[in-house]
């Protein structure tokens, strides 16, 4: 199974980043339902790996925390974009539970790859770089602010390939608790 971790987005910030969609040649916008912050990405997991890790998740125990989505950007680079993005404030809570998450991953033996937790929420891939219209964006989109909300829980995925693109399957949600909840 092809599995991550992420956070999922409220509605109400999906269907604001929904609304940023312009037209950029050769960009595949994600579906607002799949909009979400990855805290790891695993690829392929055996099956019988799964359990093992979904109990090395649900030992985290972390505090839920605000999460400010805003600002925009693309990866590798403004003059050959191959993924548009917009931006999160890199908070404490954030980046605690990111590495709680890796910790949980690697403790399972499973392997992550090396780059440094970039937080960001892909909103479009690019078949073909399209540096202007991507500058565009980006220049419009600078100061892009879609307000916080609390991040109760985190969730692992399956994502399955399929000729129109990959569609993510929530397995199972792990609620983050506050320090003097019970569990
Ligand atoms: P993204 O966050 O930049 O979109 C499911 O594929 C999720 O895992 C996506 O959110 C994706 O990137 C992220 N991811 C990270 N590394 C990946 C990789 N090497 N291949 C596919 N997806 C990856």
């Amino acid at each position: 199974m092809r599995l991550f971790v992420a956070i999922e987005l409220p509605d109400r910030q999906k269907q604001a980043l929904r609304q940023l969609r312009t037209e950029i040649p050769a960009a595949r916008w994600l579906p607002p339902g799949q909009l979400h912050l990855t805290l790891a990405f695993l690829g392929e997991v055996a099956a019988e790996r799964t359990g093992l890790l979904a109990e090395a998740l649900a030992a985290i125990r972390e505090a839920p925390f605000e999460l400010a989505v805003g600002g925009s950007g693309c990866f590798p680079q403004r003059s050959r974009p191959r993924v548009l993005w917009a931006g999160v404030t890199a908070a404490a809570g954030l980046l605690r539970l990111a590495a709680r998450v890796q910790a949980a991953v690697r403790a399972c033996g499973l392997e992550l790859e090396e780059r440094p937790f970039s937080p960001h929420i892909t909103l479009a891939r690019l078949k073909v770089p399209c540096p202007r219209e991507v500058g565009l964006f980006l220049d419009r989109h600078r100061q892009l602010d879609l307000g916080s909300f609390p991040v109760t829980g985190f969730t692992l995925f399956q994502s399955r390939l399929s000729p129109e693109g990959a569609l993510h399957l929530p397995l199972r949600v792990f609620p983050l608790l506050a320090a003097d909840s019970d569990g």
